[in-house]
């Protein structure tokens, strides 16, 4: 069912998934914690329409990359069209069941391992996030930067929402349960986070091992 909303909706996701309003926030608020600088590669998983490859462009420039993985080409078809509208030079994508990723193709495609790995709004819709999360790690290098933006049902007096907030993880698809987020908890490093919408979204940014040391 999901996979369906994902392919005839694709056109409409923009305009019906509340980006400015409510979801936004989320990922201009991973991108910002991540920091991404010129020329590193960013693997964006499961990056539907895009709507996180403005920024990243603009953060890495044209000698970075960043690569789209989505299993829709609907998806992906909205996506090419605005990096081509907003000459977003650095993004490729590729079409591919983020749970059968073959890491090997994603560095192919990146030109070497991720420097950067996020998810925003797409592990609680897969049907194994854990696998999907190896995955992407495998294909990132050992000290990349990673970023997982998922959603939960809002607590204190937000808790009022939380019908709307089911409603809308229901129409997309999402298991409001999954709080795949906990994965970057467990894994890494130099973990950051925060709670949005009254605590529905959740930002969380690690590194995968410690910084190696700097050669004096
Ligand atoms: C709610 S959208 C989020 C898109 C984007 N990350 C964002 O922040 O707007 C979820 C996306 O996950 C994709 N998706 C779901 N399951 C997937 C899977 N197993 N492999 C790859 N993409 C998947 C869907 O096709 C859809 O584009």
């Amino acid at each position: 069912m999901a996979r369906e909303r994902y392919s005839s909706g694709a056109r409409l996701y923009d305009a019906l998934s509340a980006d400015w309003p409510v979801y936004r926030v989320g990922r201009t608020t991973a991108i910002e914690l991540l920091a991404p600088r010129p020329g590193e590669r960013v693997l964006d998983l499961g990056c539907g329409t895009g709507l996180n490859h403005a920024p990243l462009d603009a953060a890495i420039g044209r000698d970075g990359r960043v690569l789209g993985v989505d299993r829709s080409p609907q998806m992906l078809a909205v996506a090419r069209r605005r990096a081509e509208r907003r000459g977003l030079a650095s993004v490729r994508l590729l079409e591919a069941d983020a749970t059968a990723l073959d890491p090997e193709a994603v560095r192919t495609a990146l030109g070497g391992p991720a420097d950067v790995v996020l998810a925003t709004y797409t592990l609680s819709i897969m049907s194994d996030p854990a696998e999907a999360w190896r995955r992407a790690l495998a294909a990132a290098r050992p000290s990349a930067r990673v970023a997982i933006v998922d959603m939960q049902e809002p607590h204190g007096p937000a808790r009022l929402l939380a019908p709307l907030a089911r409603a809308f993880a229901g129409f997309g698809g999402a298991d409001l349960t999954v709080r795949p987020w906990r994965m970057i908890e467990q894994e890494a490093a130099e973990l950051r986070g925060r709670s949005l919408r009254g605590g529905h979204i959740q930002v969380r940014v690690g590194r995968l091992a410690p910084p190696e040391p700097e050669v004096p």
